[in-house]
Order: C-alpha cells, then structure tokens, then sequence
C-alpha cells in the first residue's frame, strides 16, 4: 500500500487526492490551517484518507505533494522529505505570490527553487498545467485514442520513471521533459499551459514555448 502526503489541499491538492484514493492509495492531507479544517474532504475522500500537519503529511508519505503558494516555500517539512519524491504543481503568480526576481527574470523555475529548499528530496515537476477540474475531468484509461498528456521534469530519472507511472494511473499520458530546468516550458503563459493536448499536440506546444 503506498501513501501519498499532500501539503496543500485545495484546488489542485483535493482532486489529486481523489485521484488517488479511487485507485486504492492511502492519501494524508495537510494545509497551512490545521486538519480540523479539512474535515469534510477526509469524509469525502473515505477511509483511505486522512488529515494531518504538513510535517506529517510528509513523514506519512511514499510519496509527497506540494501544492501550495510558493510562499509555503518557506515552511516546508525538509528534514520529513529528505530522500521523497516530491512533485511540484506549483506556478508563479505574482499578484498571489509577490514578485520573485529570478521567476521574472526567467533565470531558474519555480521546481528548481524547490530542489534548492528540499536539497535531498527528488523533486519532480508535474500536474501544473491543467486545470484543476480536468483533472477529474479528463482523466481516461491508457490506451484511449487521444488520451490527455502531461509533463513530467526533474533531475533524477528514477523519480521521474515514478511520478510518470503515477501520471498514467490517474488517467493521462506521461511526456518526460527531462531535467527541472526544461519545466519553463510548460510554465504558466507558454502555449502548453492550459488547454488539452496528446502527445504529439503537447510535445508541438512544449517546441513552441518561448523564453
Ligand atoms: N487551480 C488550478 O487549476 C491549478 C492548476 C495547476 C497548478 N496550480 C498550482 O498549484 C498550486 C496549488 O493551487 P490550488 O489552486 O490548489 O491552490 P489553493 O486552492 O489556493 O490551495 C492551496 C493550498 O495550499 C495550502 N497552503 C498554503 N500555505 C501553506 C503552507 N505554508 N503549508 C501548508 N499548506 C499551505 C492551503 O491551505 P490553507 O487553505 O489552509 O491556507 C491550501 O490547502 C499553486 O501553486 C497553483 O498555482 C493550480
């Protein structure tokens, strides 16, 4: 039975974790207010779900998600990740998460940054360029023409092999972008940050982008 730790349990944290405990994952929930407040998705979600402090949403996990306003950055449990998996959604907006001069001046991405916070952890880009609902949404079984495709970036192959199965299982074609540093191309504003694409359609988009 493998766990998946969630820091951050909105938008994007909740319908991962739906995801996840419809094929059968125990999934442990965490958000910057406390798990009293997340009552209501753990009835939801059932019996494999569970809610706790972001630390122990980290220590519980296999594997870990971060889905949070880059501000939580700063108050992530390192020493609970050291040696996870940890898969990044996160994008930079600056009216939500102020203005970060190496984001503006597109010198490093929003995964790297996390690598740089979590340095033993293995952290893997993913799940950032859909929107919350399509995830639920346009989740298809592998296999089906057309099926919706994904990035998936970091640094270690293995971590990426990993997140890119997981990717499948919860209902989309996985694209290996390779390393954190190639995840700007499907950061927000590029043509691959948003709307539905295959494989062929994502890998055309990604070529596409532009610094
Ligand atoms: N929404 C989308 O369609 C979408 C799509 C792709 C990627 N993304 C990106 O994915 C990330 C999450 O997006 P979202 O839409 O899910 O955001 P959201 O609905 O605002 O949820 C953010 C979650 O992070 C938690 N959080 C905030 N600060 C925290 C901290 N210091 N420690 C632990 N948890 C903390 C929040 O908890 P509290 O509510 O208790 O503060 C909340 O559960 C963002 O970076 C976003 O840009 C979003």
């Amino acid at each position: 039975m493998t766990t998946i730790g969630f820091i951050g349990s909105g938008h994007i944290g909740s319908q991962l974790a739906r995801l996840a405990v419809a094929r059968g994952y125990d999934v442990v929930l965490s958000n910057s207010r406390g798990p009293e407040t997340l009552r209501s998705l753990v009835e939801e979600l059932g019996e494999h779900a569970s809610a706790g402090t972001p630390a122990e949403a980290a220590a519980a996990g296999d594997l870990v998600v971060v889905t949070t306003p880059l501000a939580a950055e700063a108050t992530l449990p390192v020493e609970e990740l050291a040696g996870k998996i940890v898969i990044d959604t996160n994008n930079y907006y600056p009216q939500r998460d102020g203005h970060i001069a190496e984001l503006d001046d597109e010198s490093t991405t929003v995964a790297e940054r996390l690598q740089k916070v979590l340095p033993t952890s293995h952290v893997v880009k993913a799940f950032n360029h859909i929107g919350a609902a399509d995830l639920t949404g346009q989740s298809l079984p592998a296999g089906t023409p057309d099926r919706r495709a994904l990035i998936v970036a970091g640094n270690d192959p293995a971590a990426r092999e990993r997140v890119a199965a997981l990717v499948d299982e919860f209902g989309f074609d996985a694209v290996d972008i390779g390393e954190l540093a190639e995840g700007w191309r499907a950061q927000r504003d590029m043509p691959a940050y948003g709307p539905r694409f295959d494989v062929a359609g994502l890998r055309e988009a990604l070529a596409a982008a532009k610094r």
